[in-house]
């Protein structure tokens, strides 16, 4: 039987690459995005604003349907700022997108996961491992998420889940495109999303007999530059 893989974020950036990599294997793929991407025989796409919580709430409904045997949670956004420097609303934005909407989707996929002896991965980010100057909410919530997933492993383990977090720094991808600071162009500083996709396509072609419980992909040398 064809595997199932849900995608968060599989538009653009490192869901983009991962969902190629994925379609190319002929494996099935479910996105949930706002935007879509070009149609393929077997991608099926959600359109869903995971920041807001009754589209969060109808996305749970909807997945407690699916058959699934892989949860990639990669959907993310930042605007990197000081901490005073955001709205109320947008703190709930970013909380509810790179958190709780996933926490949810972790809920409502259980179920789903357990009957294939399936596998939750999270993408969280370096910005959870270090308490550093302007990473406060989204840092916040991707440790959170961090946390969580480590839990479900915890929960579940015995009952033959297996799950990962993949820990990307920085990574040239439209993440950067409306922020104020940007990856340089030396090709040291960055990771591509190609091959942040590849580590995750890699275990999920090639299951390891091992559980990844947290891979940290980091360039060789960090710096961001503030755009002009
Ligand atoms: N780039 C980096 O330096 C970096 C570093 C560490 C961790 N990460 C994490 O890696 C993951 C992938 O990011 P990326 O670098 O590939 O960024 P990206 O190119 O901007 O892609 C982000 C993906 O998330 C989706 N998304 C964003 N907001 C959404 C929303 N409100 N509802 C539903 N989907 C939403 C986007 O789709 P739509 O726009 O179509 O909705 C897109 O498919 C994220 O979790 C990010 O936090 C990135």
């Amino acid at each position: 039987m064809t595997k199932r893989i849900l995608i968060t974020g599989h538009s653009k950036g490192i869901g983009a690459a991962l969902t190629q990599q994925l379609l190319e294997q002929g494996y099935e793929v479910l996105g949930i995005a706002r935007t879509q991407t070009p149609a393929h025989s077997q991608l099926t796409q959600w359109a869903y604003d995971l920041s807001k919580q009754d589209e969060v709430m109808k996305v749970c409904e909807r997945l407690s349907n699916e058959k699934l045997d892989v949860a990639v949670l990669n959907a993310g956004w930042n605007d990197i700022r000081p901490a005073e420097a955001y709205t109320t609303e947008e703190i709930f934005q970013i909380t509810t997108l790179n958190f709780a909407a996933h926490a949810a989707i972790i809920r409502a996929t259980i179920p789903a996961l357990l009957q294939t002896s399936g596998w939750l991965m999270g993408v969280s980010s370096f910005s959870a491992m270090e308490v550093a100057r302007w990473n406060n909410y989204y840092g916040a919530a991707k440790a959170a998420l961090q946390h969580l997933l480590q839990n479900i492993f915890e929960q579940y383990r015995k009952q033959g889940l297996r799950v990962t977090t993949i820990v990307p720094d920085i990574t040239q991808t439209d993440f950067y495109k409306h922020q104020q600071f940007e990856p340089t162009d030396a090709a040291e500083t960055f990771l591509k999303p190609e091959v942040v996709a590849q580590v995750i396509s890699g275990f999920i072609i090639n299951e390891p007999a091992y559980v990844p419980s947290q891979v940290v992909l980091r360039p060789q040398r960090f710096e961001l530059r503030r755009k002009e």
